[in-house]
């Protein structure tokens, strides 16, 4: 445990200024110290934390569903939704420029004292409220993977509920996503329940992937997390602190990001560790679709593409894949099958089946392009295959926007044999650029992609995880692209299938008004 006496020096090392440097042309309120209004005349107040969010800043699935859902529910009339997330560095600047200062405290982070700055701004009808502190988020490069990331995000699961009080925007629900704003859960349930406005909120806590839970040494315990003694029975799980599970005990609602996977998630497969956690509050477990935002996805507007077009009119897509070709230096042909990954490179995303089958598909008349970055191992063996075979397999390694999209428009085919898959966007955003979903049975890709049979389905999809199954079904699809007519059919299937979230947001609404 850290000395009492410690504590002025550290203060002085790490607390920070207000970020004047950062953020120059915003206007700061009074020095007074007095607050502007935000108003709120809705029936219901909805406040999301997370640690990204689209178009602030995004490395995965979590952003585009943070960019999205909020959105879709402010278009009830009767929510008030905000978003609070942290002040990266790295958030475009164009954006940085438009925030509005609002306030500033200090948040303890255990025996820390540590800056919080808030900014603010609007966006599609959400509140985006910003957790400015230089120390813990002006970084170089990723947003997460740093040695302190515990300490960074129990100081903005702490600064948030209080900017909630700061700012006097007492939510009825306040809904969490994954580890990274787990302990706002636990200071919400464990800490802050002595102040009668914050024991009347209810939370959600939403597992976006079961793998990550927060896991920290308990030397962490009190020293960063500042928790007391209390609530250890909660927070400690096989002798370490592990902020999901803490979540997930302490929660009114736990929910996850398909049906399937909520089934799933109650089995040590898929559980990683947590299957007895997620059975014992299994009662107030609930699986929710994600969907996407498809105003951003739209092949008929979408900036990116080389052209754009529609369900009605595809000359567009053939355009879109013979430029790719040209930009990929592989041969401009329309006629050959072209199959297409846009993931991170992680193990559980099925890489290893890719692994096993990638060469007896480059045996055939196709081409092969990989978009994406992650464990090194699979970034080099990708490299290597595209190398070996140039001219008809492409590896970028990286996340690129832009070039995503000219993928996802382009090519004929998506494959995406993920091991485990809690939601997964990807199916659903190939999908409406017309690109045929080939997935294996797990998560959300069972849930939202269904085998083609001729007469329904809109995808390609295999049970086990087995290379051999995998290959076949891609195989199916290359039959089914080589009778035009029938890929007509597919594709239209594909592109009329309805993945916005005018359903799903329902379903969330439901959720909050138990
Ligand atoms: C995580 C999951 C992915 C899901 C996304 C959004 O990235 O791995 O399956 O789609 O979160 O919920």
């Amino acid at each position: 445990m850290a000395k009492k006496a410690t504590e002025t020096t550290t203060v002085k090392k790490t607390t920070k200024k207000p970020a004047a440097k950062v953020l120059p042309a915003i206007e700061k309120t009074s020095k007074t110290g007095k607050l502007p209004e935000i108003k709120v005349v809705k029936d219901k107040k909805i406040v999301f934390l997370g640690s990204e969010a689209a178009p602030f800043i995004a490395t995965g699935g979590l952003a585009d569903v943070l960019g999205s859902l909020p959105k879709a529910l402010a278009q009830n009339e009767h929510l008030d939704v905000s978003v609070i997330l942290p002040l990266y560095g790295n958030i475009n600047k164009d954006f940085k420029e438009k925030f509005k200062f609002l306030t500033n405290f200090n948040v303890s982070v255990s025996w820390r004292l540590q800056y919080a700055g808030v900014y603010y701004y609007e966006h599609q009808g959400v509140k985006f409220y910003f957790i400015d502190n230089e120390y813990y988020f002006k970084r170089e490069g990723n947003i997460y993977g740093f040695y302190d990331d515990g300490e960074r995000f129990a100081f903005f699961s702490r600064a948030a509920l209080d900017t909630i009080a700061r700012l006097n925007i007492y939510p009825d629900i306040l809904h969490c996503n994954d580890w990274q704003t787990a302990a706002s859960i636990v200071y919400l349930k464990g800490m802050y329940y002595g102040d009668e406005k914050f024991r009347k909120i209810k939370s959600v806590f939403t597992i976006h992937n079961i793998e990550y839970q927060g896991i920290f040494g308990m030397e962490t315990y009190g020293d960063v997390f500042g928790f007391p003694e209390s609530i250890n029975n909660f927070v400690e799980f096989n002798g370490s602190v592990n902020l999901m599970k803490a979540a997930i005990e302490m929660t009114d609602i736990v929910s996850t990001v398909s049906p399937t996977y909520a089934e799933e998630i109650k089995n040590s497969y898929f559980a990683h560790g947590l299957e007895s956690i997620i059975n014992r509050n299994a009662n107030k477990l609930y699986g929710i679709l994600n969907g996407i935002d498809i105003d951003y996805y739209n092949p008929e507007t979408d900036a990116y593409l080389f052209k754009n077009y529609s369900v009605s009119d595809l000359s567009g897509k053939a355009v879109c894949k013979a430029e790719l070709q040209k930009m990929l230096n592989l041969p401009v042909r329309a006629d050959v099958p072209m199959i297409a990954i846009i993931s991170r490179l992680v193990s559980h995303k099925g890489l290893d089946l890719v692994r096993s089958a990638i060469e007896s598909l480059l045996t055939q008349d196709v081409q092969i392009v990989i978009l994406g970055k992650g464990e090194i191992a699979y970034e080099n063996f990708f490299e290597h295959i595209s190398h070996c075979y140039s001219g008809k397999c492409v590896t970028v390694i990286a996340f690129n926007q832009d070039l995503s999209r000219k993928i996802y428009s382009g090519a004929d085919i998506f494959l995406m044999p993920s091991k485990m898959e809690p939601c997964g966007l990807s199916q659903m955003i190939a999908s409406r650029y017309g690109t045929v979903p080939v997935v294996r049975e797990t998560g959300g890709l069972n849930d939202s992609i269904k085998a083609y049979t001729g007469v329904k389905g809109n995808g390609f999809t295999f049970h086990d995880y087995n290379a051999h199954d995998m290959l076949y079904v891609i195989n199916e699809a290359i039959r089914a692209y080589k009778d035009e007519k029938v890929w007509k059919d597919v594709q239209n299937r594909v592109m009329t299938t309805d993945f916005s979230w005018s359903v799903q947001a329902g379903e969330y609404e439901k959720l909050y008004d138990k």
